[in-house]
C-alpha cells in the first residue's frame, strides 16, 4: 500500500485523502424499476394479493440455507415473532448481548418477558457463551445472539449451550446477510434467523424484514403471529391465537427481490475489500480490525469496524479521531452504546411492558464492562466504501496512518476533550 506521509490532515487544513465519494448506498437499477411496475401493473399490492414478498423470502431462506423465510414488516418484528413463536412471554427471561441495537431487547419486552443483558467478546464484539452460560436462572427460555457487524457469535458453542440447557437460540442477523459460518448461513443454526431490509442494511426496500427457520411447527406459529393470529388452510376470520399484523407488501418483495439477485456478487466485493483494509489496518499500530473468525466463510460486512487505542494517537480521543477520519473523506458510522447505557434500562421506563411482573433485575447496577469499552473504543465505517474498487478502500488506512503521524498537533489544535 503507497502512504501518504507528510501529508498534512484535513481536520487540520490538508487536503483530504478522498476528494471522491465511495459508491453511494443503496444501489439500485432498471430491474428495481421493471419489478416494482410489475408489482403495480399485477394490481396485487397486498402479500395476500400477490407472490412476490413470499417468494423472494423463500429464496432469501434459500440462500441462507434454510427451508423456511416469511416476508415481514422489519427486523425488529421479526425477532418478535420469532419470540413469540417460541413461547417466550411473561416470566421470561432472555439472554441479549450489550453491544447491539435496541431492537435485540425491544423485542423481548414486545412479548412481555425479560432481557438479561450480558457481556460480549472483546474481539468479535458478539455475545460472550460463557456470560450467556453464567447468566442463566430458572426462567431463562431464550438467547438472541447478535451478529455484531456480520462477525459471527460462535455458533459452534452456542447450539452446543442452549441445546445442553433446552433454550431457544434466536439468531439476530441484522448486520449478517451474507455471512456464512462453517459453510451454512447464519440464522439457519438457532431455531430462527432475523433478517432487517431496513435503509442502512445489505439489501434494504427501505424497511423490511425476513424471519427464516428450518423448524415446520416453527414457522406455522411465527406465519400465525405475524398474520393477525390466523391459521393457514382455515377461513380468514377464523383467529386460533393471539397475533399481530406483521406482514410485509409486495412493494419491498419486488424491490428486493432484484436486490438479492445482485447480492451475492455484492457480498464478495465487500469481503475481498474488507480483508484487504484488515491487513492494511494490520499494520497500524493501535488499530486492531474486528476478528473475522476463521470458521466463517464470508462476512457480510454491516459496517467495517476496527478498535482503537488512543494511547497510539497521542492520546486522541475516539470522537475527535471519528472527526478527523470522517474529513478525509471516509463515510463514518458510530458505535452503538452498551444496552445497559440507555435511559430505556437506566430508568425501567418500559412503558406498557412488564407492569405485573416488573423484573427483578435492577438494570441501573448493570455493568457490561466489555461492552462499555467496546463501545467507547470501537470505529465503525459504513459498508458503502467496501463497495469500491480495493485501492480505494485502503485508503481508510492511508487516512488512519496520516492521523496517527499528526495526532500530536490535533490534539493540540483541537484540544483532548470530546
Ligand atoms: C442488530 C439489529 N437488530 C434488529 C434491528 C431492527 O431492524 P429494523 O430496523 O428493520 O426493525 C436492527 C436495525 O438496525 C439491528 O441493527
Amino acid at each position: 500500500m503507497t502512504t501518504l506521509t507528510g501529508e498534512r490532515p484535513a481536520i487540520l487544513g490538508g487536503t483530504p485523502v478522498r476528494t471522491t465519494d465511495y459508491p453511494a448506498w443503496p444501489v439500485w437499477d432498471e430491474r428495481e424499476r421493471d419489478l416494482l411496475v410489475g408489482t403495480l401493473d399485477a394490481g396485487g399490492w397486498w402479500q395476500g394479493d400477490g407472490d412476490v414478498a413470499a417468494a423472494f423470502a423463500t429464496a432469501f431462506a434459500t440462500y441462507h440455507s434454510a427451508r423456511h423465510g416469511l416476508a415481514l414488516t422489519n427486523g425488529t418484528h421479526t425477532l418478535e415473532a420469532a419470540l413469540a413463536a417460541c413461547d417466550v412471554g411473561e416470566g421470561d427471561e432472555v439472554v441479549v448481548p450489550g453491544i447491539t441495537f435496541i431492537a435485540s431487547a425491544s423485542a423481548v419486552l414486545a412479548v412481555n418477558a425479560t432481557p438479561v443483558l450480558v457481556d460480549v467478546d472483546p474481539e468479535t464484539l458478539c455475545i460472550d457463551p460463557a456470560a450467556v452460560e453464567a447468566a442463566i436462572t430458572p426462567a431463562t427460555k431464550a438467547v438472541v445472539a447478535v451478529h455484531v457487524a456480520g462477525a459471527a457469535a460462535d455458533l459452534d458453542a452456542l447450539t452446543d449451550l442452549c441445546a445442553r440447557r433446552g433454550l431457544r437460540l434466536v439468531e439476530d442477523c441484522a448486520h449478517a446477510h451474507g455471512t456464512f459460518w462453517r459453510g451454512r448461513g447464519v440464522g439457519s443454526w438457532g431455531d430462527f434467523g432475523s433478517f432487517s431490509m431496513q435503509r442502512s442494511k445489505l439489501m434494504t426496500a427501505g424497511e423490511g424484514g425476513v424471519l427464516i427457520c428450518n423448524d415446520d411447527e416453527l414457522r406455522e406459529r411465527a406465519w400465525s403471529y405475524a398474520d393477525c393470529g390466523r391459521q393457514a388452510g382455515e377461513w380468514f376470520y377464523h383467529h386460533p391465537n393471539y397475533g399481530s399484523n406483521l406482514r410485509m407488501t409486495e412493494w419491498q418483495g419486488a424491490v428486493l427481490t432484484a436486490q438479492l439477485e445482485r447480492f451475492p456478487e455484492q457480498n464478495e466485493r465487500r469481503n475481498t475489500a474488507a480483508v484487504a483494509l484488515g491487513a492494511a489496518l494490520d499494520e497500524i499500530e493501535g488499530v486492531r480490525p474486528q476478528r473475522r473468525d476463521e470458521r466463517m466463510d464470508s462476512q457480510g460486512n454491516y459496517c467495517y469496524v476496527f478498535h482503537y487505542d488512543a494511547e497510539a494517537f497521542a492520546g486522541l480521543p475516539l470522537r475527535q479521531f471519528e472527526a478527523a477520519l470522517g474529513a478525509e473523506g471516509i463515510p463514518m458510522g458510530v458505535s452503538y452504546p452498551s444496552l445497559n447505557e440507555l435511559a430505556i434500562f437506566r430508568t425501567g421506563n418500559f412503558g406498557p411492558r412488564l407492569r405485573a411482573s416488573a423484573p427483578e433485575i435492577d438494570y441501573s447496577s448493570v455493568r457490561l464492562p466489555v461492552a462499555e469499552h467496546a463501545a467507547a473504543s470501537t470505529v465503525w465505517l459504513q459498508h458503502r466504501l467496501l463497495l469500491a474498487e480495493v485501492e480505494d478502500v485502503l485508503d481508510v488506512a492511508r487516512a488512519v496512518s496520516r492521523i496517527q503521524q499528526h495526532a500530536a498537533e490535533i490534539v493540540s489544535t483541537t484540544g483532548s476533550t470530546t
